[in-house]
């Protein structure tokens, strides 16, 4: 297929964005733009040159600056305007689901607090409801860098704000943060109606697979890349359907993978696992959702069948109901029926 050609394919594909890191929206203009208005001066003296600064040698690398980057967030506003900008450009894209993680302890540990984070986001994921019909879901990260019990605190800062969110994440650092050093709070979030997901595998070995699967309860895994290395593994994800949400463009950013055409999307596809493709941290990897399904189908020759496989599966993954997946995937369905 010709590359235009093959945009237009993606670009009429509705779909569902399940591995997003809303403080990885965070792009260069609006930085500068929230930093200049909370009289913050950045290291960077212009957009172009904090651009030229988006080469990263590994996850660590990229969290560094990452984190810097969200220190400018401090009010409300600075948050609502941040989920505001994400959710206009999935929406130019035809992303009609999205769910959405947020670090409250990235903001928390600098003073900012939870409910102006929370806030924030929350308006912005309501209005993008109201008028731009993407639905959503909110999952709560914790550091895994920081302790269990740092993470027990941002538990109990949730729980007044139960009801907008719906699932627990684990990200940041992972290689050294397995999955079991959360056993506990995993298990607590659990128990007052929190879904559980947790990134395992992306930089980490397969043993933090099991560990997320086996020991957190999770229902997704965010990643996973590593699975291909344990056939027993595959099989599980197989038969219990447990998705695997991955990030092209940011496994080639941090060097999960040495280029695109070694991604295992389409292994994965071919084996029956639940396989899906999100943006992760757009802002810095390059890419929003259409070009991550771009770049993933070019460089692995992905057909249209394989395109409709991977949209259906984000919808299958997703956490609406029943009647929502039916209807988005039979909106899937025809728009590919439509092509033939
Ligand atoms: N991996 C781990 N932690 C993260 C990531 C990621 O890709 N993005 C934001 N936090
Ligand atoms: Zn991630």
């Amino acid at each position: 297929m010709q590359s235009t050609e093959l945009k237009k394919v993606i670009q009429g594909i509705p779909k569902a964005e399940l591995h997003l890191h809303i403080e990885g929206s965070f792009e260069p203009e609006l930085m500068f733009k929230i930093a200049k208005r909370n009289n913050i001066v950045l290291d960077y003296d212009s957009i172009d040159s904090l651009k030229k600064a988006y080469k990263f040698n590994n996850l660590q690398e990229f969290l560094d600056l990452y984190y810097t980057g969200a220190q400018v967030l401090i009010h409300e506003q600075d948050f609502y305007d941040l989920t505001w900008a994400y959710l206009t450009k999935v929406h130019s894209q035809n992303v009609v689901h999205v769910e959405v993680f947020f670090d409250p302890q990235t903001h928390t540990d600098r003073g900012v607090p939870f409910d102006v984070v929370i806030n924030g986001i929350h308006k912005a994921l309501e209005k993008g409801e109201r008028e731009l019909h993407i639905s959503y879901k909110l999952i709560m990260s914790y550091l895994r860098h920081l302790s269990e019990a740092e993470a027990f605190k941002t538990l109990e800062s949730s729980l007044p704000y139960k009801d907008w969110i719906d699932g627990i994440g684990l990200d940041s650092s992972e290689l050294g943060n397995p999955p079991s050093k959360f056993v506990n709070v995993f298990e607590a979030s659990a128990a007052h109606g929190y879904k559980l997901v947790a990134h395992a595998g992306e930089e980490g070995p397969v043993d933090y697979i099991w560990e997320a699967l086996d020991l957190l309860n999770v229902v997704r895994i965010d990643h996973g890349n590593r699975c291909l290395d344990d056939e027993v593994l595959v099989q599980r994800l197989i038969d219990e359907k447990i998705p695997l949400t991955l990030c092209p463009q940011s496994n080639v950013a941090l060097n999960v993978i040495d280029k695109m055409e070694d991604h295992p999307v389409l292994k994965m596809l071919d084996k029956g696992i639940l396989a899906t493709i999100h943006s992760d941290d757009p802002a810095y990897f390059g890419g929003y959702m259409n070009e991550n399904y771009y770049e993933t189908a070019k460089a692995l020759h992905l057909n249209n069948s394989q395109l409709q496989q991977l949209a259906i599966n984000a919808f299958e993954a997703s956490w609406l109901t029943r009647e929502a997946k039916a209807k988005h995937i039979a909106q899937v369905n025809s728009y590919f029926n439509s092509l033939d």
